[in-house]
């Protein structure tokens, strides 16, 4: 038996990296899966995945930033499967980086659309599908960006900060409907928001990521997608509001928090300023 039998999940930014590997994991504890996301074929191959993992899925090309297209994406999960019980708000990008006096306003505003507009969209839009299913779990993907500083990444650090009190709130207005609401906060995670899928990248930022934190291994997608199965599970039904940080001991005490620390860091598809859009877009 699965832990997520008769569920239906909708996971934002799955074609990819966490999101993947967390549809994955839905699939293969019994829910069906609506994989939404900007990238039509990596979100063709997460469906695969998830079939191949012995689950249901489909995929709605979605623009989390689009109040239209976040409907949309909620109906297909209705119209495919009956109900909707979980929702992973999940997408991502960089959005602008470098220093905040060269942030154009054009570019905070395109880095709050996905990061913090399509948070509160997907929250919106699935409350009601929810209660008719008589309860829910919203999960969100915040990051230790969310609970502290990181220079040179303010659009990124600020809307974070948001989905981590946007949790709290949402938490306590949707507790009655026993909708609970709650975000994970990860720490280096090896994805392609970070490598860009550029040669060579992923296994020296595997090698690099290892020295730096007290657990010393590269963090992986399937370690997010794991405690988003019990978030998303029966297991946590007396957590809500919080924000669950899976960072391999990171932010309770590392050198790698100074950026001087753990060596080189590997050249990455980073750019130290500008603008970081979806990491499939070259
Ligand atoms: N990798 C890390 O170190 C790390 C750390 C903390 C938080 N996060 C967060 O984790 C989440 C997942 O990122 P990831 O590391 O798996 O990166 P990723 O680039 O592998 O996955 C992000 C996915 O979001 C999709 N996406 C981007 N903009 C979108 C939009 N407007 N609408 C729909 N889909 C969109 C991309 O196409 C991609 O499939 C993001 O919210 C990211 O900010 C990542």
């Amino acid at each position: 038996m699965g832990r997520l039998d008769g569920k239906v999940a909708i996971i934002t930014g799955a074609a990819s990296g966490i999101g993947r590997a967390t549809a994955v994991r839905f699939a293969g504890e019994g829910a069906a899966i609506v994989i939404a996301d900007l990238n039509a074929e990596g979100g063709e191959a997460s469906v695969r995945d998830c079939k191949e993992n012995g689950g249901r899925a489909v995929f709605q090309k979605t623009n989390v930033s689009l109040e239209a297209e976040i409907k949309a994406m909620v109906a297909r999960a209705v119209k495919e499967y009956g109900r909707l019980d979980i929702i992973y708000n999940n997408a991502g990008i960089g959005g602008a980086v470098g220093p905040l006096e060269q942030i154009t306003v054009e570019d905070w505003d395109r880095s709050q659309a996905v990061l913090l507009r399509g948070v509160f969209l997907g929250i919106k839009h699935s409350v009601a599908e929810m209660r008719k299913a008589g309860g829910g779990s919203i999960i969100s993907t915040a990051s230790i960006a969310g609970i502290r500083g990181f220079n040179g990444l303010h659009a990124y650090c600020a809307a974070k900060a948001g989905v981590v009190n946007l949790t709290r709130s949402a938490a306590l207005e949707f507790a009655k409907d026993k909708i609970r609401v709650n975000c994970i906060c990860p720490g280096g995670i090896n994805t392609p928001i970070l490598h860009r899928n550029m040669p060579g990248v992923k296994e020296a930022m595997e090698q690099w990521m290892a020295k730096g934190q007290p657990i010393q291994r590269a963090g992986h997608p399937e370690d997010i997608a794991n405690m988003a199965l019990f978030l998303a599970s029966d297991d946590s039904e007396w957590v809500t509001g919080q924000a669950m940080v899976v960072d391999g001991g990171l932010t309770v005490g590392s050198q790698f928090l100074d950026q001087t620390a753990g060596g080189e860091r590997p050249q990455t598809g980073i750019v130290p300023q500008g603008f970081m859009g979806p990491s499939f877009e070259k």
